[in-house]
């Protein structure tokens, strides 16, 4: 338990999720994903869950993986169980219908969660930005096959390589979130989505998201992804990435030969 996700469920059956770091920009670390992986896994396992709506406090959605656990993890000083594989694979394998709620910036796995999630609502402030290449690392979360298949191989590079935010209407017209709504209405509008969602038939839209997606497919890329994922945190380009970040630099990667 870290008082840093809270979980809230409402009478009609919709498992409230918020991430609750904003003085770290709601960075998240293995305690957290540990707490996601286990809520997200009850949203599955609890027949009085009908819906799972992921929020976030503060001015962003989330700054992605803390990027110090990171640094840790590529000196193999992180911790033995990592819990984001266990999230990753939890969303990868969901039935129940997932709500995301995004205001201000969402970073990395703050991204790539979304395309997990089957109705995402953008506050008009937010930007969808996944820096894996600024960090030398590779895009997770099946990311690499889910994001080319939803906006084409060329915005998805562009996303991937350049790290640049893509504008809140931008993700609706790429077909990555649903609508745009103001900050101010966002949390209520998601809430209204989820009651919504939550009246109605469960049976039918569990079986309707198992044919809408390809767990196993999924959680295959997740391995792939993985293995590369762990050899890049322990690169020259990842270190230099990491000690840039913690310094408040830009990182240099020009005098690094490729590994
Ligand atoms: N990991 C760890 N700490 C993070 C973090 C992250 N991913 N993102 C932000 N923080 C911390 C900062 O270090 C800072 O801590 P400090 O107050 O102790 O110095 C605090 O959160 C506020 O961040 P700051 O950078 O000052 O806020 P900002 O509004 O200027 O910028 C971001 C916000 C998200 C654009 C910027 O913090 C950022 O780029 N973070 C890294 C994102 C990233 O690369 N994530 C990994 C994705 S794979």
């Amino acid at each position: 338990m870290t008082p840093e996700i809270k979980i809230e469920l409402s009478g009609s059956g919709a498992l409230a999720v918020t991430i609750s770091r904003p003085d770290k920009k709601n960075a998240l670390t293995n305690d957290m994903y540990g707490a996601l992986a286990d809520a997200v896994a009850k949203a599955n396992d609890d027949d009085g869950i009908r819906v799972l709506l992921i929020q976030a406090d503060g001015d962003i959605f989330t700054a992605g993986n803390d990027v110090s656990e990171f640094a840790a993890q590529g000196t193999g000083s992180g911790p033995k169980e990592r819990h984001v594989t266990r999230f990753l694979r939890a969303l990868a394998n969901a039935t129940v219908p997932i709500v995301a709620a995004v205001q201000g910036k969402a970073v990395g796995v703050g991204t790539t969660m979304l395309l997990h999630c089957d109705y995402v609502l953008l506050s008009e402030d937010a930007q969808l930005i996944t820096p894996f290449a600024n960090l030398a690392l590779v895009p997770e979360a099946a990311s690499s096959y889910l994001l080319p298949l939803r906006i084409g191989h060329a915005r998805a590079f562009e996303m991937f390589a350049l790290g640049e935010a893509v504008p809140a209407n931008a993700a609706v017209a790429w077909g990555i979130a649903n609508k745009t709504i103001s900050n101010g209405e966002l949390r209520a509008e998601a809430h209204r989505v989820a009651e919504r969602i939550a009246a109605k038939p469960v049976g039918s839209l569990t079986a309707m998201k198992r044919l809408m997606r390809d767990a196993e497919r999924l959680v295959a890329q997740m391995e792939c992804e993985s293995a590369i994922f762990v050899e890049r945190l322990a690169s020259a380009e990842a270190k230099e990435a990491f000690t840039a970040f913690a310094q408040k630099r830009q990182p240099d990667f020009t005098r690094i030969v490729q590994q």
